[in-house]
Order: C-alpha cells, then sequence, then structure tokens
C-alpha cells in the first residue's frame, strides 16, 4: 500500500470544497498516538513532472524555522524541493513569492512566537496579493492549531504536516492556482522518503535523518504525536549519504533521531542497532561525527565501546535526563531510574574519561515537589554536566501530562529555573577552567557573531573557542590554546605547529 493509500484509508478522507478551503486532510492527534503494524516501505522522491519544476522559475521562497534540528533539516528539505521547482532563496520577505513557517510545537511559547508572525503576514499578503504563505512543521499536526488557523488566519494559502513534505510541490501548485486555503495534514507516518533534494545550510557542517518519530510518548511531550512512530533508514542508505557527504568536501555529520539509540529497532529483516551503524560510520573519510538525541535507557554497552574507539567519533553525548528523581521520572514516563541514569553515566564516563555530557531538564511538571526539585539539583552536581538545557514544564493538549493538575505556581516555576542555572552555571564554568592552558583542536566554523575580527569554531566536545586568526582557515582543522575560559565559550590563541 502506498503512503497517500494508506493516509485516505485511515483518516479524514472527505475532500471539503468551499468558497476558501481545500480541505484534503486534516490532522488528529489520537490517531496520530496510534502505532500500527504496517511494515515502513522506502519510496524515491522521483523527478518533477515539467509543469512542477518551471513553477518557480523567476520567483523566491522564505523559509523560517523554529524547531529542533530535525525541524532545521526539514527546512533543508523543503528549500531543496522548492529550488527543484525554479525557486531561488531571499532573505527579505518583500521579495518573496513564498514563504513557508515551519514550526514547534514543544512548548506553548514557541507556538506563540509562530501565531505573531502568521497575523504579521497579513498586511504583508494586502501588499502582495500573489504572495503564498505555508505553514508546516509540527504545529501543523495539532488540530486545535489548523482550527485556528482555518479560523482566524484566513490569509494563510497552505497548511502541510511533518509526514508529507514531500507532496510540496503539488500542494504549493494546488494552492497557487486554487485559490483557496490547501490543507493536506497525515495524521499517520506514511513510508520513508529517499532520495529528498536538500539545500544544506553550509557546506562545512550537515545534519543526517537516522530515524523519523518517537515511540517514548513522554508525558508531557508533543513529539510522537506530530512525527509519528519510529522509523529508521536503511543503513546502507544513512552510510551513503554520509559517504557523499564526505566527497563534497564536509567536515562534519550530525545523526539526528529523536532517540537515536532506538536506530533499527524496527527492522524487521536484519538484527542492526546504533551501535552497528556508528561502528561502520567510524570508518567513512568524514572528519566529525556527531549525533542527537540519546534516551538514556536504550544507551547500550555495545555503543559505548564503538564511541570509545573515537576517531571521527566525538566525545559529547547529549543525554537529556529530565528529572533526578525517581517519582518524577516515573510520573514523565521516562524508562529509567534515577540509579540506572548514574550507572550509565558513570560506565559512559570510564569508557570515555575526557567524554562532555550534556542534557535537557523540566522544571515544574506536575507533583514536582521541593524535594524532588532538590533530587534534580544533587543528580546535576553528581554528574557534573558540560551544559544542560533546561525548561519550565509547559502543558501540550493531548498529552497524559495535560491532564494532571498543574499544581506548582509560576513562580515557584521560575525561582527553580533559575536556581538551577545557577548551578548548572557553575558547574559549565569550573569545568572550561580546567580546559585552561590546554591545546585543543577546532574546527573553525567562520567570523564570531559579535565580534568579525574574532574567529569562531568548536572542540571534539563541542565547546565554542574564539580567537584571533585568519579567515583563510575557515572550515579548516586549528590548534587553539584556551588561555581565557568563561562559562558558556572558551577564549584562546591559535598555535602553529611544524
Ligand atoms: N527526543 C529528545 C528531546 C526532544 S524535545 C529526548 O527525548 O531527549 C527537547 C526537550 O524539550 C526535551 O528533552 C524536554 O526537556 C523538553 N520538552 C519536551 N516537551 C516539553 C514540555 N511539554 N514542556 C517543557 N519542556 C519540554
Ligand atoms: Fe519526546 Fe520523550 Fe520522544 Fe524525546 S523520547 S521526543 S522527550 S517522547
Ligand atoms: Fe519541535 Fe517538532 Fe522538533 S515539536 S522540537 S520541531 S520534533
Amino acid at each position: 500500500m502506498t503512503t497517500t493509500d494508506r493516509n485516505n484509508l485511515t483518516q479524514d478522507s472527505k475532500s471539503i470544497r468551499s468558497n476558501k478551503f481545500k480541505v484534503l486532510s486534516t490532522p488528529n492527534l489520537s490517531l496520530g498516538k496510534r502505532r500500527g503494524k504496517e511494515e515502513i516501505e522506502v519510496v524515491q522522491f522521483g523527478d518533477l513532472p515539467q509543469e512542477l519544476h518551471r513553477l518557480g522559475e523567476g520567483k523566491h521562497y522564505l523559509i523560517r524555522t523554529f524547531g529542533c534540528q530535525m525541524n532545521e533539516h526539514d527546512s533543508e528539505v523543503m528549500a531543496g524541493i522548492l529550488e527543484n521547482m525554479g525557486y531561488t532563496a531571499t532573505e527579505q520577505e518583500e521579495d518573496a513569492d513564498v514563504i513557508l513557517f515551519n514550526t514547534c510545537a514543544i512548548r506553548e511559547n514557541a507556538e506563540d512566537k509562530v501565531f505573531g508572525h502568521l497575523g504579521r503576514m497579513k498586511t504583508l499578503k494586502r501588499e502582495r496579493p500573489h504572495l503564498i504563505v505555508g505553514v508546516a512543521g509540527c504545529m501543523s499536526q495539532e488540530e486545535s492549531v489548523v482550527n485556528t488557523i482555518m479560523q482566524k488566519y484566513q490569509h494563510i494559502d497552505l497548511i502541510l504536516g511533518t509526514h508529507n513534505i514531500h507532496r510540496l510541490p503539488y500542494l504549493l501548485q494546488e494552492a497557487l492556482y486554487s485559490k483557496e486555503m490547501v490543507v493536506e495534514v497525515w495524521s499517520k507516518e506514511g513510508d520513508i522518503v529517499e532520495n529528498l533534494p536538500k539545500v544544506r545550510q553550509d557546506g562545512l557542517k550537515a545534519w543526517v535523518n537516522i530515524m523519523y518519530g518517537c515511540d517514548k510518548f513522554c508525558t508531557y511531550c508533543i513529539v510522537p504525536y506530530t512525527r509519528g512512530k519510529e522509523r529508521s533508514r536503511h543503513p546502507e542508505d544513512v552510510i551513503a549519504e554520509v559517504r557523499e557527504l564526505a566527497r563534497l568536501g564536509y567536515q562534519e555529520v550530525t545523526l539526528l533521531g529523536q532517540n537515536v539509540n532506538a536506530y533499527g529497532k524496527d527492522f524487521s529483516h536484519i538484527q542492526y542497532g546504533f551501535g552497528d551503524l556508528m561502528d561502520e560510520i567510524r570508518k567513512i573519510g568524514i572528519p566529525r561525527v556527531r549525533f542527537t538525541t540519546s534516551y538514556p535507557s536504550d544507551f547500550d554497552q555495545h555503543l559505548i565501546d564503538v564511541l570509545a574507539k573515537k576517531g571521527n567519533l566525538m566525545e559529547h553525548i547529549h543525554l537529556p535526563v529530565q528529572s533526578g528523581s525517581n517519582a518524577m521520572l516515573k510520573l514523565m514516563a521516562r524508562k529509567y531510574t534515577r540509579e540506572t541514569y548514574l550507572d550509565l553515566v558513570h560506565r559512559i564516563k570510564e569508557a570515555i574519561p575526557d567524554v562532555s555530557l550534556t542534557t535537557d531538564i523540566i522544571v515544574g511538571f506536575p507533583g514536582e515537589t521541593d524535594e524532588m526539585f532538590e533530587e534534580t539539583l544533587s543528580l546535576v552536581k553528581e554528574v557534573e554536566y558540560d551544559s544542560a538545557f533546561t525548561f519550565i514544564y509547559s502543558p501540550r493538549e493531548g498529552t497524559p501530562a495535560a491532564k494532571m493538575q498543574d499544581d506548582i505556581s509560576e513562580e515557584v516555576k521560575k525561582e527553580r529555573l533559575q536556581h538551577l542555572l545557577d548551578v548548572q552555571n557553575e558547574i559549565s564554568r569550573r569545568k572550561n577552567e580546567a580546559l585552561r592552558d590546554q591545546v585543543l583542536e577546532v574546527l573553525v566554523e567562520g567570523e564570531s557573531k559579535t565580534n568579525p575580527d574574532v574567529l569562531a569554531g568548536r572542540t571534539r566536545t563541542n565547546k565554542l573557542v574564539h580567537f584571533k586568526g585568519d579567515t583563510s582557515s575557515i572550515g579548516q582543522f586549528v590548534y587553539v590554546r584556551i588561555t581565557d575560559p568563561l562559562t558558556w565559550t572558551l577564549n584562546g590563541e591559535q598555535v602553529f605547529t611544524e
């Protein structure tokens, strides 16, 4: 069965036509939650029909991205598809013929930002009536968002979801010609589409999807609903893509998945996991390989052993813990305990002593007491993360946690966040201080964003380094002695060796 058949069969197949809308399919979160047994097929993104190839000739597109790395990579795919259609990129809204918002649904403030932009588009559309404004990404997968756009933002021309990005040319054509708001969002994931065109943001670092979706269903999280079930790309497709990037001169790849440690669990024909994949990618001539995100209880010893071989596998692991309290972890449905997490950290540090560990933490989850929060602080102190992303819990409609009583005041949530930041910043500063006078390998990424006289690059452990140097070294590896370590960055001097 093809992707389109499956979606038409399982969801809203009615096609509503009115003066304003052409609704091909709308999202449904409870369908998005279901996990079917269908085999995932791999299909190829084929050549576009001639008329679509030329649709964008002489026209410009602009994509605004709001989400995680996967969302950013989806924007690169959409850019690739649009350029295939003849469009060229612009940074200026006034020059754009197509503006796409690639949205994120992870927290409420991410969504509020997008609605602000969508509102603003009304004026722009008045000035440029031919402009097509589209909404893509995780917010499009939420029925409440689609309803709001259909009711209150009728100047929007196109809504597409995360599962049908490859349908963009057809939907865009429909939006251009029908003058109606075109809505096509599949609730269920479809097949894996290979051979997607991509316009990568730079020629140095590249993202590579290794899998899609998430089956973990942490009780606070919307991702399993917006991204569907876990589906792994075949190892040979991933490896071919990394090889091609190496051939093109890329210096670094970051392998992407919501839970990279579940890679391969959905294969029925082979026994092959993330450790196996990394062991093969290790042999490819690409200088740096990173990956994100790891899920603690799926992180196996085989992977630790492979990472310990180092080479092009960087010693940085992003290992979200969310909370240090077992009671919280249970309510969050994270499938590990404080003890098993700490045991994993211990084994990682033993195998890779200079590893850098970073994490994600949520404060103010329903039911979090002062004592539970203290347990998070004590875990942070015990692990000594290099840095942490910290978030105030944000209820997401349709998730189990949204039904739990959100019993902590905004004030307490903010206090806890600040307390946690203070503790973490002190640790980050101390860990960076330990690098003083060390000479580190740095991949030079460009000029510093704040000071063009200074170059910026990253260490193997993904720390940002600033130093004075010649712009000719951008894109290359240099050695830098750390002279002035700060909390979030390292300042240093380039060291020239024979
Ligand atoms: N797949 C990754 C993370 C994806 S979302 C993982 O499991 O680690 C990135 C981070 O956003 C999460 O780790 C979590 O800390 C945070 N997050 C997710 N849902 C949230 C919510 N409803 N409120 C606040 N933070 C949330
Ligand atoms: Fe969300 Fe949990 Fe999946 Fe991460 S593992 S994407 S936090 S459900
Ligand atoms: Fe946001 Fe979707 Fe990524 S909700 S964090 S863009 S998977």
